[in-house]
């Protein structure tokens, strides 16, 4: 069942972000963007969710992440479909994210999902190796 996330939400979903990202963000900070972007997630307990934040006619992707033992099941496909539909009936027509260039399974996942690239940020993610740069995707919603 997908749905819209409130505070109660924030400490499950940094425990998936923290499982998922080499920084993780913690419980105040997913406090912080349920107050002002779209959040929506997947399941009770969570087992996964999106952030976006909107301005006019153009969104962001901040965020994505889905429990690690329930990936390949269709779980963040939803999600995104779920917030397309919502940020079409709030006028936006594209749809933007950053992904990291060494992160193959969201790559695979944006362009299967209908992204297109569109630039290139070097050295933008912090690793315990160093830095990778960032690709930049694009998706009109209209
Ligand atoms: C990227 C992520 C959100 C995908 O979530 P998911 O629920 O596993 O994705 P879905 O099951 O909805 O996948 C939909 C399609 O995307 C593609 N895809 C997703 N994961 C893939 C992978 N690991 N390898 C290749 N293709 C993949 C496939 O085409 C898949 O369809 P299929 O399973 O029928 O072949 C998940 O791997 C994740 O949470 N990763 C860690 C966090 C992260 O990197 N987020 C993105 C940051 S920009």
């Amino acid at each position: 069942m997908s749905r819209s996330l409130h505070v109660m939400d924030a400490p499950r979903m940094a425990q998936i972000h923290t499982e998922s990202f080499f920084k993780g963000w913690d419980a105040e900070d997913m406090a912080t963007h349920l107050q002002k972007d779209l959040c929506f997630g997947h399941g009770r307990p969570l087992d996964g969710f999106v952030i976006i934040s909107h301005a006019a006619d153009q969104a962001e992707i901040l965020t994505i992440a889905i429990d690690p033992a329930l990936r390949r099941q269709g779980l963040a496909r939803k999600l995104l479909d779920i917030a397309e539909t919502e940020l079409a009936d709030l006028g936006v027509d594209t749809l933007f994210l950053e992904v990291a260039e060494d992160n193959t399974a969201a790559i695979a996942f944006y362009k299967a999902s209908g992204f297109e690239p569109i630039g290139k940020r070097p050295a933008y993610y912090k690793r315990a190796m160093g830095r990778v740069g960032a690709l930049t995707y694009r998706k009109r919603l209209s």
